[in-house]
């Protein structure tokens, strides 16, 4: 996801560095765009640094570089490329192109060239916010279907009390990401999430493992992050990049991952093992490389079945917190399968992924699930691995609501 953050002119303009921030904890790219004005009040570079990109500071490139025809045609590359343009703050100025279609600079030639959501946050003196003029410039915009994130009242730069000051970086995120369908509903809950495969060793160079990308896992964490989550990622090797905003922890044997997860597990309110943990590990691991002979045998001892074992330690505290959710990757009888393992494991939900199927699930960016928990059966349509996720924390969100069941 990427969002154009427009900054104009005015005090509160240094508050949009606060908003890159949040933004990039949800896992948003961030591409920044300053007024002429913005300019006076924070250099570029704060930005640049921020958002890891190259900030937009006039339509033809500065000065220094050459001008050339990538940079004057730059609002279109990037009016086509954004999910959504926000522009906080937004001066009376901005407010009063947009409405008229002035389009004499980058940020308002954007403005008229997306056909991305488009969202406001204005900040200005308390007689500017009420003069008629600007609120009928916001009310031009609102038919529009622009998002207005309403200014707070307080004391404002100029030393004038009042409507005017912009609002909170979280509200502002908030609505944004609101405007763009992704609910907020797991801000301040920490969701620990396991992905991959492991590896278990048979010596040096060689291991057992299960077929897994790791992409569902990753989805799941992505997702979570956009919904205002803090998320823990317990990843087994994969070649993903894991979501910077994630606190992520590499592991590679079943052993290892259970020790990740038993450390951190109570600090979770949801816990979703996407991991397709090796069932066996090797008993005896040899440490030199095993020289080839005709025949080889392997003694493989079980191993701790994570998911298992953190459904005991919560049975063990009697409440329903963290919300354990497990997956199984089954080739037939997929619902009576999930069912046994709902009640065996003692968790909350079964993702079910019928892996016999081509072209969804492994290695593959598409799946399709069902998610089973005691009292209802969910069919989740074929659909992208993030869609999917989303579903997988809508249900999440569902089952804590949810009366616990009587012992
Ligand atoms: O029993 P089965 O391996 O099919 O269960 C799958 C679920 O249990 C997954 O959520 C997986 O992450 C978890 N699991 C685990 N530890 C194991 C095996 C599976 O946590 N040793």
């Amino acid at each position: 996801m990427k969002i154009a953050l427009g900054v104009s002119g005015g005090i509160a303009a240094y508050k949009a560095a606060e908003i890159v921030r949040l933004l990039q904890d949800r896992d948003v790219r961030v591409q920044v765009i300053m007024t002429a004005a913005a300019q006076e009040f924070v250099r570029p570079l704060t930005f640049a640094a921020l958002s890891g990109e190259k900030v937009i500071t006039g339509m033809f490139g500065s000065a220094a570089e050459q001008p050339n025809l990538d940079s004057a045609v730059e609002h279109i590359s990037v009016a086509q490329s954004i999910d959504c343009l926000l522009v906080a703050p937004a001066t009376a100025d901005v407010l009063a192109k947009f409405a008229q279609g002035i389009a004499n600079d980058f940020l308002s030639t954007l403005y008229l060239a997306t056909t991305a959501p488009v969202v406001v946050a204005p900040a200005m003196n308390v007689n500017m916010w009420e003069h008629p003029a600007t609120q009928a410039n916001l009310e031009t915009l609102r038919r529009r279907g622009v998002t207005i994130v309403e200014p707070d009242s307080g004391y404002l730069a100029c030393g004038m009390i009042g409507a005017g000051r912009l609002a909170g970086p979280e509200q502002i995120v908030a609505a944004t990401l609101e405007r763009l369908g992704v609910a907020q509903d797991l801000a301040g809950e920490t969701v620990l999430i396991t992905a991959g495969p492991t590896h278990e060793p048979i010596d040096p160079v060689r291991y057992l493992s299960n077929r897994s990308s790791g992409r569902m896992g990753y989805a799941l964490a992505e997702a979570a992050l956009r919904r205002g989550a803090k998320v823990i990622l317990v990843s087994g090797p994969t070649a993903l990049q894991p979501p910077a905003a994630a606190e992520t922890i590499f592991v590679e044997t079943a052993q290892q991952m259970r020790t990740a997860v038993l450390d951190r597990w109570e600090q979770a309110s949801f816990i979703i093992m996407a991991a397709a943990v090796a069932d066996y590990h090797v008993k005896n691991v040899s440490p030199e490389k095993i020289k080839r002979k005709a025949a080889l045998e392997l003694q493989l001892e079980p191993n701790p079945d994570i998911l298992a074992d953190l459904g005991s330690l919560r049975h063990a505290t009697g409440k329903r917190s963290p919300i354990l959710i497990g997956f199984a990757a089954e080739t037939g009888d997929l619902l009576e399968n999930a069912r046994s393992k709902l009640s065996k494991k003692r968790v909350d939900a079964i993702v079910v992924n019928d892996v016999a199927r081509a072209g969804i699930g492994f290695d593959n960016d598409r799946n399709e699930v069902t998610i089973v928990i005691p009292t209802d059966i969910i069919a989740v349509p074929e659909a992208g691995k993030l869609e999917i996720a989303q579903k997988i924390l809508e249900a999440a969100i569902r089952i804590r609501q949810q009366p616990l069941a009587p012992p």
